[in-house]
C-alpha cells in the first residue's frame, strides 16, 4: 500500500531551537501513523543535525534544492553525493519559488530531474500554474512542457519511482486552496499523458498536492485515492496546528481506506 506522503516545507524558515522544540513532537506523532508517511524539508543548514534526530524513525528528510554539478568550483552549491552522505532521500525541484526569485527554468530543472534519479535520490517535482496561466487555459501545456523536457534528454523511465507535487502558483501562501475538481483533473491529465508512453511507470509515481494545505481545507481532498501526499508550507511552521492536521489527515485516510 502507498503511504500518503507528507513533505512539510519549512523553506527559509527554523533555528535550533525550533527543531529542539519541534522534532520530538512530530516524532511522537509520527509513532501512531499508519497511513501518513512524515518528511522534513528544512533549509539545508539543519538537514544534517535533523538526521541524527530522526534516526531509527520512519520519518524521512528532503532537501529543498540541489546543484547540477557533482563538485568544483560552484560556490554556494551542494551535490547530490552530498545530499546523500548526510541521509536526504528526496529532493524538491521546479519550486515555484526557485523559478521566480533564481530565475531556474524547465531545462535547468529537468537536468536537475535526472541527476537525482541517477543518484538514487527520489525527486520531487513542482509543477503548477500562475493565475493568468490559468485564465489563459495553459496548465496542461504548463505541466506537458515540463515533462518533456525532461524526456528530451532521458526516457519515460525516469519517472519511476518519483514524485510530482501540483503546486498551482496562485494558491501558494495565498491561503486559497484548489478546488480537489481541478487538482484531479490535473493529475489525471499528466497520468494520462505519462501512461500514454508506459502504462506501468504511471503507477510508480506519487502524485502530492501543493497550495495553503491546512487543517480547515482538506476535508474534500479525500473522497477518492487521487492524491498520495501534500507539500505543505506555513501549515507546517506552527506545531499544534500542524499536528492537527496531520492527525486529520490521517483519520480521513482510515475512513478512505475502509470504504
Ligand atoms: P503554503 O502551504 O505555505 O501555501 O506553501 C506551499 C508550498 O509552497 C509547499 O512547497
Amino acid at each position: 500500500m502507498k503511504k500518503f506522503l507528507v513533505t512539510a516545507n519549512w523553506k527559509l524558515n527554523g533555528s535550533y531551537n525550533f527543531i529542539n522544540k519541534n522534532i520530538k513532537i512530530i516524532k511522537k506523532i509520527n509513532h501512531s501513523l499508519k497511513y501518513c508517511q512524515l518528511s522534513i524539508s528544512p533549509p539545508y543548514v539543519y538537514l544534517h543535525y535533523i538526521n541524527n534526530l530522526i534516526k531509527n524513525t520512519s520519518i524521512s528528510l528532503t532537501a529543498q534544492n540541489v546543484d547540477i554539478h557533482l563538485k568544483g568550483s560552484f560556490t554556494g552549491e551542494i551535490s547530490v553525493n552530498m545530499l546523500k552522505d548526510i541521509g536526504v532521500k528526496y529532493v524538491i525541484i521546479g519550486h515555484s519559488e526557485r523559478r521566480i526569485y533564481h530565475n531556474e527554468d524547465i531545462n535547468f530543472i529537468s537536468k536537475k530531474f535526472v541527476l537525482i534519479k541517477k543518484y538514487n535520490l527520489i525527486p520531487i517535482l513542482c509543477i503548477g500554474e500562475t493565475e493568468e496561466q490559468r485564465k489563459n487555459k495553459l496548465i496542461e501545456k504548463i505541466c506537458i512542457n515540463q515533462i518533456n523536457s525532461i524526456l528530451k534528454i532521458s526516457n519515460i523511465n525516469i519517472f519511476s519511482n518519483t514524485i510530482i507535487a501540483y503546486e498551482p502558483l496562485w494558491a501558494i501562501g495565498s491561503g486559497k486552496i484548489a478546488d480537489i475538481n481541478e487538482v484531479k483533473k490535473v493529475i489525471l491529465f499528466i497520468r494520462k499523458y505519462i501512461s500514454s508512453l508506459n502504462k506501468e511507470i504511471v503507477e510508480n509515481i506519487y502524485f502530492q498536492y501543493g497550495g495553503s494545505v491546512n487543517y480547515f481545507n482538506i476535508n474534500n481532498f479525500f473522497k477518492k485515492k487521487y492524491i498520495n501526499g501534500f507539500l505543505i508550507g506555513k501549515a507546517s511552521l506552527t506545531m499544534k496546528n500542524f499536528i492537527f492536521l496531520i492527525e486529520k489527515i490521517e483519520k480521513n485516510l482510515y475512513l478512505l481506506n475502509r470504504s
